[in-house]
């Protein structure tokens, strides 16, 4: 039987929240949410807009699929969403993190990296990275032209992923490398796993340089007491965050949280709006700000039971031999679930899901990754935990060994800039003889989404093994110009 998706522990009556009548606020957060109530101001006003966005609000003619889409007004208005409204709404995010500057945005955590990038370095300043980095953070690295310094997370033997950047490696590279301008660290990591912030933030702080942490799944740490606290916390200098990945926001959603000293805060706000459309979506922007309001208001409880309900979902999949991600510096929250020993494919077990329309974040062969965040119910959980199981029992084989996934395997060699790359003149060469040659483009199995190529990057043998076995494995190769790896695109001898 289908456990279907219904209103469960979000009820909020349980929550002396509003009624459920209240359908645009059910959980009474609008005093105390500017944007929100804003938005909902505008949806009960009968209005004449002669301005963008096109369809003026009309459902009649492509439907209900533009239905509460409004824009920012140019202005100041105090009860319309405005640029003066976006301040105050980011004011109240910031006091709530104890940042200095917190900024809205509307082009996902990626926007907000390239953001992070330029604030803190520009064109031939080193930065140093966790290879762990999501592609948006390279990108911003080609727009701001700096030069990379790769760090290397230990990876666990067990898993074969990465668990966390050890401060003392971070100690050796910055002192190798004096002048580097900043730390840029993704926390957690894709899987989950966390580093210790407060020794990696007092490395960076003692050579007085800022860490910048892309924690674009971490925007519900620091509301309960079983969650890491949150990056900033514990001495981060910029934080960015998915509002949409891990808070009841809408897609493209994510906010940046700022402590100035080490960082420019003027600066930053420059960079930043220079990533951002200037047609925001205000619907997009009061998500946030409802977001950060039901954290602030309802979170601990929010959260609570979906906590508990993953550890007993992680206990079951124990019980019944599936491997999972556990311990002590790991986002309770996230369920990584690892095939290797129960000898089951997890593309097969994908279609099984999909087949009973449930959705997963990530699947491959060894990996199942399914997306938990305080908007489940526990008896969902628990029906995709039952799912899961007899998915993988029916595909259950010989035992594989554990292989370190392609992302992380990779020791970087930097030949140029990846803006030089990027823009350089290049050409296509075959597979066999790209060995040697240096990358033009960047290649990165999806999800994670972590470059195995990145421009400018000596192509090594071992680069191209870890691609051919992700590849052959399922996984999507994104943003390479040949997907199938037959040839790859190097710059010029
Ligand atoms: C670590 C990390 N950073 C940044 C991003 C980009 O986030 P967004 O999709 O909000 O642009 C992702 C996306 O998955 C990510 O995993």
């Amino acid at each position: 039987m289908n456990v279907v998706r219904k209103v469960g522990i979000l009820a909020p009556e349980a929550f002396g929240a509003a009624t459920l009548l209240d359908t645009k606020d059910p959980m009474g957060l609008r005093a105390t949410a500017p944007l929100l109530d804003a938005w909902i101001r505008d949806m009960e006003t009968d209005r004449s807009p002669f301005q963008i966005p096109g369809h003026k609000g009309r459902t009649n003619l492509t439907g209900p699929i533009v239905d509460g889409d409004i824009p920012v007004l140019p202005g100041n208005h105090p009860y319309r969403i405005s640029p003066s409204l976006i301040l105050e709404a980011e004011k109240l995010a910031a006091d709530l993190w104890g940042a200095d500057l917190c900024r809205f945005g509307v082009n996902g955590s990626s926007g907000s990296n390239h953001a992070a990038v330029m604030a803190v370095a520009g064109p031939g300043d080193k930065v140093i990275v966790s290879r762990t980095l999501h592609k948006s953070v390279l990108v911003g690295m080609v727009y701001a032209g700096v030069i990379p310094v790769w760090v290397r997370p230990e990876i666990n033997p067990a898993t074969g992923l990465p668990e966390y950047l050890p401060s003392t490696r971070l100690k050796e590279t910055i002192e190798a490398n004096p002048d580097a301008k900043a730390v840029l660290i993704g926390e957690p990591s894709y899987v989950g796993t966390m580093s210790n912030i407060p020794r990696l933030a007092k490395v960076c702080h003692d050579a007085g340089i800022p860490l910048v942490v892309d924690a674009a799944w971490a925007a519900h740490y620091g509301f309960h007491p079983e969650l890491p606290e949150h990056p900033l916390a514990e001495g981060a200098d910029i934080v960015v965050t998915s509002a949409h990945k891990t808070l009841p926001a809408w897609s493209q959603a994510s906010f940046v949280l700022v402590r100035k000293g080490l960082v420019d805060l003027d600066r930053f706000n420059k960079a930043f709006d220079s990533t951002q459309t200037t047609s925001m979506s205000g619907r997009i922007l009061a998500s946030i700000d409802a977001s950060r309001a039901l954290l602030q208001k309802h979170g601990y409880d929010l959260i609570d039971p979906i906590i508990d309900a993953t550890e007993k979902g992680r206990a079951t999949l124990v019980a019944n031999g599936i491997d999972v991600i556990d311990g002590e510096y790991i986002d309770p929250l996230k369920l990584v679930i690892l095939l290797p020993k129960t000898g089951a494919d997890g593309n097969l077990v994908e279609q099984d899901l999909l087949k009973a329309n449930i959705d997963v974040e990530m699947a491959n062969r060894d990996l199942i990754i399914p997306m938990i965040t305080f908007a489940d119910t526990p008896e969902l959980i628990e029906d995709l935990i039952n799912r899961i199981i007899e998915s993988v029992n029916r595909h259950r084989g010989e035992p594989r060994p554990i292989a370190t996934a392609a992302a992380f395997s990779i020791i970087p060699e930097v030949v140029v800039s990846p803006r030089d790359a990027f823009f350089s003149k290049h050409e296509v060469v075959r597979a066999k003889d790209a060995v040697g040659r240096v990358s033009a483009e960047m290649i990165c199995p999806y999800p994670p989404g972590v470059p195995v190529l990145s421009p400018g990057e000596r192509i090594t043998q071992e680069a191209l093994d870890a691609l051919f076995e992700a590849r052959d494995s399922g996984v999507r190769i994104a943003f390479a110009a040949d997907r199938t790896l037959e040839t790859f695109v190097v710059l010029p001898q």
